[in-house]
């Protein structure tokens, strides 16, 4: 049944960037991640909700705006507004922008902090350390490498002595482990608990503040002007200011509505912090846990890290500008299955020409083309009362669909990407078995139009699962084959193609044209 997988509602966020560079492929990987899984749910859930935005205070924003002679917030306004182009560009569909530079959202971390400060969870302590203010974070003197350097950063970290705000982590320690422990699935992949888990046992209470004398770019602590609240407490508040979140408890429609969050996509450097600061966080506050964390691996290029040293760094406008792509949907279609769940991935040009042509030019595009000119050659274009539905294709298709669902509650988008392709190959090799061509010459006119009706019928399932990946590619399929691309999962029918007059020979197009292989060697991105 089409109708077994639908909820209520369905809230999603990304981690918000820091806007001390331009956007890249890395970070893109992660929104269009996040943009696939929303408008999955969107097919699914009555109402959704989408978060992405930026992070945008701290020291290296302070010191980069210093060199420029710009002001930090006028730094934060030039570069949050080069992530909302790239992700205009890359069709991500998002329903709010947050920037933790935003009043709003700057009020409620100043409450936030001042309730846990005054129940108890948040203590004043002077500290000597060893900090790195690349990390921005103290470092332990055990997780420096053999000359004492940050393993991330290759510098000596500096030994700062303050007197800092602090978090009880240590407290909610126990808690954490137990309800990690009671709900698999709350980490995604399950294979990254284990080494949260690890990480639980060594855990310090945290400092969350600095002096303002030494960082002044940060959100006061409302009692102590002195001091800035520092990182994670602003930052990982967004998740919850941005719906509205009230610490007295006069929480706004959509925080009632919204919250706890279905998915929280982030990277695997920074799990650590959702899935034990966060948490720890939330607990203190009294707040429902997210119901899940979802940690994506890295992206390389020609399998290095990406780096700005090394000037490796691709903006997803260099590959769209490269190819000259009309469209995101190709690039949107290479990301999301150019790492295997939860694992690293790579781009390079000839694995994105040659994926994308073989899945959606060769295989999905050919296959609706030309089951469409036998429809306009055999029958005028119409499709006939007596055609008749195939049960066996249907249900494959109803059973791909619960299928794709499936991967798509575990965020698992790479492996959904497969089930789908994996229908346009039994619809491929349905066709080439009953060779609707030889049918049509042989004059067997009811068998080959039940076939085309079939195809036909398939590639509507298609279209509708694929549309998260590649929006515009399936709204062209949809026009094509005249049914709404917007409708939820639960309004699946057996069979979508109305019989009448479907199309005629003007109105077929290519859905997808193949990348030009001269791209991949002459205009290379890298
Ligand atoms: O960590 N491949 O910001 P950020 C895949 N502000 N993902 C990548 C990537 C790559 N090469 N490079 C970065 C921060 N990312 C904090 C988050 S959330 C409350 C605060 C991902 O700009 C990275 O894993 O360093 C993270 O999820 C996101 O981009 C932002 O990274
Ligand atoms: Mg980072």
């Amino acid at each position: 049944m089409y109708n077994q997988l639908m909820i209520e509602k369905f809230y999603i966020t990304t981690a918000i960037d820091y806007v001390n560079g331009a956007p890249h492929i890395g970070h893109a990987y992660e929104k269009i991640y996040t943009d696939i899984l929303f408008r999955h749910f969107k097919k699914r859930a009555k109402e959704t909700f989408f978060l992405t935005g930026t992070d945008e205070h701290g020291i290296k924003i302070q010191k980069t705006a210093k060199n420029m002679g710009i002001t930090p917030k006028e730094l934060c306004d030039i570069n949050s507004a080069q992530f909302k182009d790239a992700w205009k560009l890359l069709d991500i569909e998002y329903s709010k922008f947050i920037r933790t530079t935003d009043e709003d959202h700057k009020k409620i971390v100043q409450d936030i902090f001042e309730k846990l400060l005054k129940q108890g969870d948040i203590y004043k302590h002077s500290y000597t350390g060893l900090y790195c203010s690349g990390c921005e974070t103290f470092l332990n003197p055990k997780d420096l490498d053999e000359n004492g350097n940050c393993p991330i950063h290759g510098k000596k970290p500096e030994e700062v002595s303050e007197e800092n705000y602090f978090f009880k982590l240590t407290k909610y320690k126990d808690k954490i482990i137990e309800h990690i422990k009671n709900n698999p699935g709350f980490i995604l992949p399950e294979f990254r608990a284990n080494e949260v888990l690890n990480q639980l046992e060594n855990i310090e209470d945290i400092s969350v503040s600095r002096m303002k004398s030494s960082v002044e770019w940060g959100i006061e602590v409302k009692s102590d002007p002195s001091q800035v609240i520092y990182v994670w407490i602003d930052a990982l508040s967004n998740y919850i200011t941005a719906l509205g979140y009230d610490v007295n408890g006069n929480h706004s429609e959509n925080f009632k509505k919204f919250w706890p969050v279905n998915f929280h996509i982030i990277g695997k450097d920074i799990l650590k912090f959702h899935s034990i600061y966060w948490i720890a966080i939330l607990m203190a506050l009294g707040v429902e846990l997210p119901k899940e964390i979802y940690a994506h691996g890295w992206i390389t290029i020609d399998q290095n890290k990406m780096s700005k040293s090394t000037g490796n760094v691709i903006a997803p406008k260099t590959v769209m500008e490269a190819y000259e792509l009309q469209c995101p949907d190709s690039l949107r279609y290479f990301m999301a299955t150019a790492a295997a769940n939860g694992k690293d991935g790579n781009y390079s040009d000839i694995d994105f020409k040659e994926k994308v042509n073989a899945d959606l030019a060769n295989n999905m595009g050919n296959l609706l083309n030309r089951t469409l000119n036998m429809l306009v050659k055999y029958f005028d274009g119409e499709i006939k009362e007596e055609f008749i539905a195939d049960n066996d294709l249907n249900k494959k298709a109803e059973d791909i669909t619960t299928e794709v669902q499936k991967y798509f509650d575990k965020c698992d988008i790479a492996s959904a990407a497969n089930a789908i392709i994996g229908l346009v190959d039994e619809a491929n090799k349905y066709v080439n078995d009953t060779a609707p061509w030889s049918l049509a010459k042989n004059e067997q006119m009811a068998e080959c139009g039940k076939v085309l009706y079939n195809v036909l019928n398939l590639m509507v399932k298609i279209a509708l699962l694929i549309e998260p990946y590649c929006p515009n590619i399936a709204k062209a399929m949809a026009d094509q084959l005249k049914f709404d691309i917007n409708i939820k999962y639960s309004e699946i029918q057996p069979n979508m193609v109305k019989s009448g007059k479907l199309i005629s020979k003007e109105e077929i197009a290519p859905v997808f044209l193949r990348l030009d292989s001269d791209f991949a060697t002459n205009k290379k991105t890298v």
